[in-house]
């Protein structure tokens, strides 16, 4: 979702917020903008667009104050527009305020506020939040902090809030529900933000907020106190992400940096995880609650679910356990069935879906025992979750993610053996352990090869229909193959289990259409063969990603780009690097910015 910065201290504060709001640039937003103290006074400047408009009206018309909040909007409530646009002040100007999420009951407090004489600017839900924070302040709550309290308590739905108010510039008030946000204290004074990557420059000892907690910045320290205003103690966190990689390193775009960091990530999510050829998860216990499971449940969104599916195969192949996987936002609102017995696990990118931590929620509600596979060290989930695995890929800027998603894999595939062994269905797993430390070097030798693919989008970019398919391991890496490259290019894709062909999706075949087959499922060649001359045969343009050495696809008037041989049961994180090239090259040549796809969030922080 959007980003919320904040900044009080020993500079002018507006360069420091536009900078740390560069740094949210990637969560998705639509609109930009920010409120500083002048002179006891609020001075707002905000704008529908890019954060480069916000900058450049500052430049030419600069802000000075040392007390300032800044926001990206990812509207919800009202269209992108400058009025709409956060910070949002009350009726005397005197309290500003920035806030993502969404306030579910706002019909009613506008109405309750506009009887009261208030007439709104806005259309959005967020400004009820400054009216009402005003009207305790008026009422004489006696403190802005008092004041924002009993706001908070009037308000449902999910917040991360900042406030600022004019004759407070000593402090900036900040809140959370259900949104993230962190608060740091670093050399320039003290900082507020929506994830780490916006503070890595200034700090890395940050305070992450829970639910219902309170944070009040001072130019010098940082006051954390509970919903009814009482101070509570916390240690800082260290994050020990650096500066470079939440940069682009010479790349065009931090995407295709993200594809090209695949080796890397991939060995920090595997070498940690591996003692002389013996799989040790030191995070997770191996204990009675594994041997004995009867079911394993995997829930997440987007990418993530596919890597969940992903897992389905690999615990069903390596550990013979029936396997669950449901999409987050579906699991919570279907009544499922719980048992005690089951092993839970969620696996979340960002560790901020409001779906996968609603779903968290109910099974720990309901008894479960939830293991988290997340890369974001501090994020909600992994605070929630029993256990945690971390993917350890370093920040992900890029919308679509890319090698998030293959640490998620190889996390699972580690689990998945391990498992495996513990319940004597693979007597010894170095056979596997070995392949998959090859994967990195597969990797390399594939990202070698990559111009053949920027060959193959610049000749089929502009095709409307473009469709995926694969059998067995190769079905979820269609799927996720086909999300990649509608979220950055904008085509029409889909993916679909090769089998099913023929039960409907053949109808769209025509020459306006491109098919990706994957197919390394070495004793599904022949099926997958059939399957591709049925739709070359109708006039599609045809590309297939198999092992290379084989010559099987050769004859079938498709292009073929081969990868590096592997077991069958591995190949999801070699056949999806080049569908995720594909997809980037797509995008650049349409002339889209893959790095912030319209429409899309990073972290889809509320339903
Ligand atoms: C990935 O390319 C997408 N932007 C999206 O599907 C994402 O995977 C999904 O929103 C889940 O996010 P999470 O992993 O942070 O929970
Ligand atoms: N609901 C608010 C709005 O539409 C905040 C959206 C956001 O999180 O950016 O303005």
């Amino acid at each position: 979702m959007c980003g919320i910065t904040g900044f009080i201290g020993y500079e002018n504060a507006a360069p420091l917020l536009i900078r740390a709001l560069k740094k949210l640039e990637y969560r998705g937003y639509d609109s930009a903008g920010i409120a500083v103290i002048h002179d006891k006074k609020i001075i707002v400047r905000k704008m529908k667009g890019r954060i480069n408009l916000l900058e450049e009206s500052l430049l030419e018309n600069p802000l000075d104050g040392y007390t300032g909040i800044g926001h990206t909007r990812w509207a919800t409530h009202g269209e992108p527009s400058d009025i709409n646009s956060h910070p949002h002040t009350d009726s005397d100007g005197r309290i500003a305020i920035v806030h993502n999420g969404i306030v579910e009951n706002y019909i009613k407090l506008k109405q309750w506020l506009q009887s009261r004489g208030i007439v709104f600017r806005s259309d959005t839900d967020t400004e009820v939040i400054a009216h009402i924070i005003n009207y305790f302040y008026r009422k004489g709550h006696g403190s802005l902090l008092q004041s924002v309290i009993e706001a908070l308590k009037l308000l449902n739905g999910s917040y991360a809030l900042a406030v600022i108010c004019a004759d407070y510039p000593d402090r900036i008030i900040a809140a959370r529900k259900d949104s993230p946000l962190i608060a740091a204290t670093g050399g320039a004074g003290s900082f507020l933000a929506s994830d780490i990557t916006a503070l890595l420059e200034f700090t890395r000892d940050v305070y992450f907020l829970n639910d219902g907690e309170i944070a009040v910045l001072y130019q010098d320290h940082i006051e954390l106190r509970n919903d009814e205003g009482d101070l509570i103690q916390r240690e800082t966190t260290h994050i020990d992400w650096s500066v470079e990689s939440a940069e682009k390193n010479g790349f065009p775009h931090f995407m295709l940096k993200e594809i090209f960091e695949q080796p890397k990530s991939l060995e920090n999510a595997l070498r940690p995880r591996l003692k002389k050829d013996i799989i040790d998860f030191e995070e997770i216990k191996f204990d009675k609650k594994w041997l004995e499971a009867r079911r394993i449940v995997i829930i997440a969104c987007g990418t993530a679910y596919h890597a969940a599916v992903i897992g389905k195969y690999a615990f069903e192949y390596f550990a013979r356990i029936p396997v669950e996987v449901d999409i987050a936002s579906e699991y919570r609102y279907r009544n499922p069935i719980f048992n005690k017995n089951d092993i839970y696990i969620a696996i979340s990118q960002s560790g901020e879906t409001a779906d996968t931590l609603a779903a968290v929620r109910l099974i720990k509600q309901n008894g479960g025992c939830v293991i988290a596979i997340t890369n974001a060290p501090g994020s909600t989930l992994s605070r929630e979750a029993n256990e945690i695995i971390y993917t350890y890929a370093g920040p992900e800027i890029a919308v679509a993610s890319t090698k998030a998603f293959t640490s998620q894999v190889m996390c699972i595939y580690l689990l998945a053996l391990e498992l495996g062994r513990a319940r004597s269905y693979i007597p010894d797993t170095k056979k596997y352990t070995d392949e998959l430390c090859e994967i990195p070097d597969r990797i390399r030798k594939i990202l070698d090869k990559k111009e053949i693919i920027q060959r193959f989008a610049s000749r089929q970019y502009n095709k409307t229909k473009m469709l995926f398919m694969g059998r067995q391991f190769d079905y979820p890496v269609s799927m996720e193959s086909a999300l990649k490259l509608k979220e950055i290019s904008y085509t029409h894709s889909e993916a679909f289990a090769a089998g099913e062909l023929k039960h409907g999706p053949i109808a769209l075949i025509d020459s306006s259409t491109l098919v990706i087959s994957f197919a390394t499922q070495t004793a599904l060649f022949e099926k997958m063969a059939s399957n591709i001359l049925e739709v070359c045969s109708r006039g599609a343009a045809s590309l297939v990603i198999t092992w290379e050495g084989g010559g099987f696809f050769d004859a079938l008037n498709s292009e073929v780009f081969t990868l590096p041989k592997s077991e069958d049961c591995f190949s999801p994180m070699l056949a999806v690097i080049p569908a995720q090239l594909f997809s980037y090259y797509c995008a650049v040549q349409r002339g889209n910015d893959p790095d912030k796809p319209r429409n899309l969030a990073k972290s889809v922080t509320v339903e």
